[in-house]
């Protein structure tokens, strides 16, 4: 066992598992998603969906990679199961089709943190031009990619561990010092009241589902990345709490994010735009505002932030195809590291270049139901991180709570933590895990195949 490596300290383990899920889903699109969605009310729900939904499936999947120390394929053949080692396949393919367009965006972060080096506030206003630009974008993917692959082949305690704990304290150093300088701006208390208000009345069906499909996204669900880290971990560590720990710290950096996020766009009496648009559009120019010093400060912190973070991710991402080599055919970790990033790198062009650089890349595919073409980048998204990992999911918690059984799942989750026997944690975990997780996780999967693919918005047509 020694030679797959192991994380040194229960700390380590909870940063990297952190880091995997603190990503750019929690600093670009958390913040936006509460302020249209209703402010503390959407903040109330995407809580209770993380701990209710989510958190049985988070200590569900660490628990089958501890116990069985293998990766995700591996991992169900040895609990005996090898049908279910599909899971693990999936799981695979999601993490493959997800790294390589997740790479093009942490190339575009990181490629801002050049921008604001060089003062250049209106790469805002050329964002448009700055994506298309093959060379640019290409050359700032490969930097990122290989920055992850050289994380990654040195190993779970040498490469992944340690970047983590470089990373993630240096992360909320960052994110609270940005914030506290945020709040001093003038109107910053508007910024805070547009996140936080609550408006119950904003909480649609819509808002609900995605409040759902965004919290399992953001704890890096469905994928088998928890199995894999879990495989990491020694028995003698508690992994109910340091899920808990894990869940904590995803929802709390998601949240010190809007906090800092809005203040600076209302200091500019700005509307803010979703998505893309406010980070790499919009915060150019507000940064712009603060003048040529402290705005290069603020603005190299700010998208520093943004590459730490989607950095401890791709690491994650990497690690699984690694760990499933690794283990099952015996390739040297290095090896196996180098070919399988440039393979994905490889996959993730026509995704770097689907943003209006080469135009059938750009208007890619016009799915069933749907007026509008989209790009073959939005399509690897919709296939693999909105449709494989909820599907993924739902198959983890069927097969924990009635292939594997109970029994065993509680069995495992004791082991480092026997105070959790018969406690109410246990049963709800229980009950969530053969219930709750799998009806949820099948709905989620079965109403976004449906919209992604054949435009039929089961949603609507219930809620209106
Ligand atoms: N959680 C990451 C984010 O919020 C993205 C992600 C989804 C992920 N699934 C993953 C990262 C699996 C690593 C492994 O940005």
């Amino acid at each position: 066992m020694a030679a797959r490596g192991a994380f040194n300290s229960r700390l380590g383990f909870i940063l990297a598992a952190a880091g995997s899920a603190v990503g750019l889903g929690n600093i670009w699109k958390f913040p936006f998603e509460v302020g249209n969605g209703g402010g503390a009310a959407f903040v109330v729900v995407y809580l209770a969906f993380c701990f209710i939904l989510c958190y049985p499936v988070l200590v569900t999947e660490i628990a089958i990679g501890r116990k069985t120390q293998r990766n995700p394929v591996g991992a169900f053949k040895a609990l005996g199961f090898r049908n279910w080692s599909i899971i693990g396949y999936l799981g695979l393919a999601s993490g493959v089709l997800i790294l390589s367009f997740y790479n093009v965006v942490a190339g575009w972060s990181f490629g801002y943190v050049i921008e604001m080096i060089q003062g250049n506030f209106g790469i805002g206003q050329e964002f448009g031009s700055f994506i298309t630009d093959a060379v640019k974008v290409g050359l700032y993917g490969i930097i990122f990619m290989a920055t992850t692959a050289f994380i990654v082949s040195n190993g779970i305690a040498g490469g992944i561990e340690r970047a983590a704990k470089i990373l993630m304290p240096s992360l909320i150093v960052i994110i609270i010092g940005l914030l506290m300088y945020a709040l001093t701006l003038p109107n910053a208390m508007e910024g805070v009241k547009f996140y936080l208000v609550p408006d119950f009345s904003k909480l649609t069906g819509d808002v609900i589902y995605s409040a759902l499909g965004q919290a399992f996204f953001s704890l890096s669900l469905g994928m088998g990345a928890l199995i894999t880290y879990g495989s990491y971990v020694s028995r003698e560590q508690n992994i109910v709490s340091a899920g808990a720990f894990i869940t904590l710290a995803d929802v709390g950096i998601a949240f010190l994010a809007g906090f800092m996020m809005f203040p600076f766009v209302f200091s500019q009496g700005i509307e803010p735009a979703g998505g893309a648009g406010l980070i790499f559009i919009t915060l150019p120019g507000v940064f712009e505002t603060l003048g040529p010093n402290i705005g290069v400060v603020v603005g190299v912190l700010f998208f520093l932030l943004l590459t730490f973070a989607a950095l401890t991710s791709t690491v994650s991402l990497l690690e699984v195809p690694t760990s499933y080599v690794v283990d099952e055919h015996g390739v040297d970790r290095k090896k196996a590291v180098w070919v399988i990033a440039t393979i994905i790198f490889l996959i993730g062009i026509p995704s770097m270049l689907s943003n209006g650089t080469v135009a059938w890349l750009s208007s890619f595919i016009t799915l069933p139901g749907h007026d509008n073409a989209i790009s073959f980048m939005d399509f690897v998204e919709d296939l693999a991180a909105d449709s494989f990992l909820p599907v993924g999911g739902f198959l983890i918690a069927v097969f924990a709570a009635w292939v594997w059984r109970k029994e065993n799942l509680n069995e495992e989750l004791a082991a480092g933590d026997p105070a959790i026997r018969g406690t109410l944690l246990q049963k709800y975990i229980d009950f969530a895990i053969s219930y709750i997780c799998p009806l949820m996780l099948g709905l989620i999967a079965v109403v976004t195949i449906l919209d992604r693919f054949f435009g039929i918005e089961l949603i609507k047509m219930v809620f209106g």
